[in-house]
């Protein structure tokens, strides 16, 4: 039998993805820890910034399947991918599935409010992010009440839901979605007559140049108001 592999993930995808993931955990226990932790939570809080900033980019300019034009967001697809009537075109295979594309949309979201709330938030002791100096006392409070309460708890129930659906899926409908993370192929039995995401030297490297501009650009944004 011959293998089939299929580039769905490009390199700076999956590298954007294990970062976020050691930075969001990172995030959750040295945000619990407090005290001398909080340096390295606002650190993995301005890493987050920089990677979210480029997953939007790379959304745009990425690999075939992590552009924001191949998610399936159309709610009838979604419903009708939840009863069961999936399409076995096979270009539907690879890519985010209807349920995939809205989880990370929320993913990124969430993560997203969380970290803006961040920048607003002061714990009255000794740690506050850098905008907190700069804003009302009353959106001070709304966003550190939003950050240690809800945004805290739906964080931590959208990454449960993350692992549980990865692991549904491996079990329940027989696919194991975690080797294209860590390889960047869909290994199947059969050539899939779609496009392939581009990889490869020039693609990480670019990567890496959009990442290097995110990043400085919140590097700047800190040095101008105060980290
Ligand atoms: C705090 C932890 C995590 C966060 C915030 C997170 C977030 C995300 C996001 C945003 C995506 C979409 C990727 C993209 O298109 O850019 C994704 C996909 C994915 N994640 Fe995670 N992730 C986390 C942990 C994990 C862990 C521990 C695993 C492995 C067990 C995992 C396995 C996957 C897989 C397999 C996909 C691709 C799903 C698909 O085929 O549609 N993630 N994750
Ligand atoms: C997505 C990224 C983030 C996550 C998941 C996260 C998570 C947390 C958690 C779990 C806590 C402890 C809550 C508690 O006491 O129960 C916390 C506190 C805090 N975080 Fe974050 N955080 C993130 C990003 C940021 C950023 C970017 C900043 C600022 C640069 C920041 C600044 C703070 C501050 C100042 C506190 C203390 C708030 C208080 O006690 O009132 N966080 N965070």
């Amino acid at each position: 039998m011959s293998i089939h592999k299929h580039r769905v993930w490009d390199g700076p995808t999956r590298v954007f993805h294990w970062a976020l993931a050691v930075a969001i955990v990172a995030l959750i226990v040295s945000g619990n820890i407090g005290g001398n932790a909080m340096v390295w939570h606002m650190r993995a809080g301005y890493l987050v910034l920089s990677l979210l900033m480029f997953r939007v980019v790379w959304g745009f300019v990425g690999g075939h399947w992590s552009r924001f034009s191949q998610f399936r967001l159309s709610p009838a697809g979604v419903v009708r991918y939840l009863r069961g009537n999936q399409s076995t075109r096979d270009s539907d295979i690879l890519g985010h599935s209807p349920t995939g594309s809205w989880s990370v949309v929320g993913l990124l979201a969430v993560v997203g409010a969380q970290a803006t709330a961040g920048l607003f938030s002061d714990d009255d002791i000794a740690t506050a992010g850098p905008l907190a100096a700069h804003a009302p006392s009353a959106i001070v409070d709304a966003a550190g009440a939003y950050h240690t309460g809800p945004g805290k708890l739906l964080i931590i129930a959208l990454v449960a839901l993350h692992l549980g659906a990865i692991v549904f899926y491996a079990f329940k409908r027989k696919r194991n979605l975690l080797p294209a993370m860590l390889h960047g192929d869909h290994v199947g039995a059969s050539a899939i007559d779609a496009p392939a995401s581009r990889d490869g030297l020039w693609v990480w490297l670019s990567g890496a140049a959009v990442w290097v501009l995110c990043a400085a650009l919140v590097a700047w944004g800190v040095a101008r108001f105060g980290g």
